[in-house]
């Protein structure tokens, strides 16, 4: 459902992706791992518009979208979890996810008790301020957003980063849930164990360019590929894992 072939993105003067090409089939989640600065997070502003497309083409279910607004790319079924969350802290839970989904034209009626049921922690504290919430709880809120505009693909940037184990779990389930419900996922993780735990395929993404793709099977079978792109400690990580 979604194709990048040959993406290159630039910013400024600093040519940071070289020729991303990768794809989302429907009902998948998909992986893109990757160390620091590789290109994971540009590769998904490259999709959702916020940082343009310099050569390549994105294809959304057969269309090109790589010279369309952000918000026309939101309003054909995509949504962006960006890595800072940006939750709104002076409005309840309820009202963060109301804004959202009045903002995507997707969404004309309110899919506020839709997208909490995805979090049963978040629901309970609909009423509360988004600043008084964990950053398990604002990382969760940032994804019932995403999920109220009713999404096809759901781009989500490092949804666990810095969260309690518990945060993560609950966040792992909001993950499998969403592809339950017909989300197809392309999922940017460092918590490679967890983007184990759940992705069908794997995007390895160094220095700009795409160096390895592989099913779940494939990639814990390439411990190389591990211990070159993603580091000694995740692929130590793999080999007790598989114990
Ligand atoms: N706004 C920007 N202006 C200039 N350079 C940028 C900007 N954002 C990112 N870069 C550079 O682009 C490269 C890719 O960055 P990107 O944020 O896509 O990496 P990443 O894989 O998401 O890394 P991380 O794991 O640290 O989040 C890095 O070299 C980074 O320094
Ligand atoms: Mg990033």
């Amino acid at each position: 459902m979604l194709v990048l072939d040959d993406v290159h993105a630039h910013y400024g003067t600093a040519h940071v992706l070289h020729g991303v090409s990768l794809r989302v089939e429907r009902g998948q989640i998909v992986c893109l791992v990757g160390r620091n600065g590789a290109g994971k997070s540009t590769s998904l502003k490259t999709i959702i518009g916020v940082v343009p497309a310099s050569a390549g083409t994105v294809t959304f279910r057969g269309n090109r979208i790589d010279a369309l607004a952000p918000h026309t790319i939101a309003s054909k079924g995509i949504a962006w979890v960006p890595e800072d969350r940006r939750v709104f802290g002076s409005l309840s839970v309820e009202e963060n996810i109301r804004v959202a989904a009045q903002a995507t034209a997707r969404s004309g009626t309110h899919r506020v008790a839709e997208a909490l049921a995805f979090f049963p922690d978040l629901a309970e504290r609909a009423k509360q301020l988004a600043a008084s919430l964990s950053g398990g709880q604002q990382q969760m809120l940032a994804m019932a957003r995403a999920l109220a505009s009713r999404p096809e693909l759901m781009l989500l940037d490092e949804p666990t980063e810095g969260l309690a184990p518990s945060m993560v779990q609950a966040i792992r389930t909001g993950i499998l849930q969403s592809r339950e419900q017909g989300v197809s996922i392309l999922l940017v993780e460092q918590n490679f164990r967890l983007a184990l735990s759940v992705g069908d395929v794997f995007f390895v993404i160094s220095r700009g360019r795409i160096v390895y793709r592989g099913t779940r099977a494939e990639i814990v079978a390439a411990p190389d590929v591990i211990r070159d792109h993603l580091g000694l400690g995740q692929a130590k990580e793999i080999a007790k894992w598989q114990e």
